[in-house]
């Protein structure tokens, strides 16, 4: 089989050198940019990327990638996803729940969120936005680690009788860091001891110059609590995303990324999915990270079964062979042998990265490499 430099492959699939060259860096394989990889590692790229491989023939796979981008008329507009992130007890679950209606903070052990919540609400208008709601920010720095920005839109919660403590600045930098729009949410405004000026103030140390300030990031004072002026949030949520005109294509085999998984003693493995493009089906055949299976059904954040599920929305999958991890990316292949091939060459890449490596910060050694 023949070998390929990063930077001919690139060109072929249509893709940036520098995302290959970062890509082969997280399968184990540091390269630069003007060497070259032997067949199987190019293919297992062409799939990590989402591309098609054209096969000549059975056993000879030319590596003319189909580069695998959305035509534009494909594209439709999906939900916004949103992140919570704030200081632990400033009321990030208790905003979410004034919002959906419901009551996960009560039965919280604690008061203490211990995993990710995906929830999808829908408005007045019959928009729709997807929340995550994060326990810390392991997760979220967790997932940009491993490649998948899901989130589209942070929405950082500071109590107003609080104001901003380490976690609020954690958030902040992870947010920079991600590049990704934010909104403050000045919770608790029904405490007697509420200074929202104060944590504008605040803000304003840290760079973060909102709209009460002059500057351009919308903040929108709240009160989980009372419910008062969640529509105030929604709004500024929306607005947001209509600048960032987000969309996708449902009609293809769906890609999405892993939100969190574990194992249910009685059903197996189970993956909270968020579909980033085309749409995920009962039957679909997939892998996810280093695990594969087909999708035996799929749960909404409802309890309800659904059978299919388009961008944006996050649903539990069942029916992989192991359990994912936060951030591994699942992509829907042609049928069982192909995803063992390459669960198995994935497997096989994390087993020689444990080996090789100490536990590293990747945003760290990215910036090395740029
Ligand atoms: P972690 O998941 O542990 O990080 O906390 P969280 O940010 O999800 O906070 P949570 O929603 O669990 O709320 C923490 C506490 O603050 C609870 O006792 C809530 O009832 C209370 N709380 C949340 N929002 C408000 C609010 O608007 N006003 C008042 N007075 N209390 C609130
Ligand atoms: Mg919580």
């Amino acid at each position: 089989p023949e070998a390929i430099t990063v930077q001919e492959l690139a060109k072929r699939m249509g893709e940036r050198g520098a995302d290959l060259v970062k890509a082969l860096f997280k399968m184990g394989t540091p390269v630069t940019i003007t060497e070259t990889i032997d067949q199987d590692t190019a293919e297992l790229l062409i799939v990590e990327f989402g591309h098609r491989i054209n096969r000549v023939s059975d056993s000879d796979v030319d590596i003319q990638a189909e580069a695998d981008v959305d035509a534009p008329e494909t594209l439709q507009s999906r939900p916004p996803v949103v992140t919570i992130m704030g200081h632990v007890d400033h009321g990030k679950t208790s905003l979410l729940d004034a919002i959906r209606g419901a009551k996960v903070v009560a039965g919280e052990a604690g008061g203490i969120t211990q995993h990710i919540g995906a929830y999808q609400v829908a408005m007045k208008d019959k928009s729709k936005i997807t929340f995550l709601d994060t326990p810390g920010h392991e997760a979220f720095t967790e997932m940009r680690a491993r490649g998948a920005n899901v989130t589209d839109i942070v929405v950082l919660v500071v109590a107003a009788d609080d104001g901003l403590k380490p976690q609020t600045i954690e958030a902040i930098n992870h947010t920079k860091a991600a590049g990704v729009p934010m909104i403050v949410a000045i919770n608790k405004i029904d405490k007697p001891d509420a200074n929202p000026q104060k944590v504008r103030e605040e803000l304003l140390q840290h760079e973060i110059i909102v709209e009460q300030m002059g500057g351009e990031v919308q903040d929108v004072e709240v009160s989980a609590l009372k419910k008062t002026n969640l529509d105030g949030l929604l709004e500024a949520i929306n607005l947001q995303a209509e600048i960032l005109e987000l969309k996708a294509n449902p009609d293809r085999p769906a890609e999405g990324a892993v939100v969190e998984a574990k194992l249910d003693k009685g059903r197996g493995p189970l993956a909270t999915v968020l579909v980033q493009r085309g749409t995920l089906r009962v039957g679909d055949v997939i892998v996810v990270g280093a695990a594969s299976g087909k999708v035996r059904a799929m749960i909404d954040d409802h309890g309800r079964q659904v059978k299919e599920a388009p961008p944006s929305f996050p649903v539990e999958v069942l029916g992989l062979g192991a359990v994912p991890s936060a951030g591994d990316q699942l992509t829907v292949v042609e049928n069982e042998a192909r995803a063992r091939e390459v669960a198995s060459y994935r497997q096989s890449v994390l087993d020689k990265k444990r080996t090789t490596s100490a536990p590293l910060s990747l945003e760290n050694m990215f910036a090395n490499r740029a």
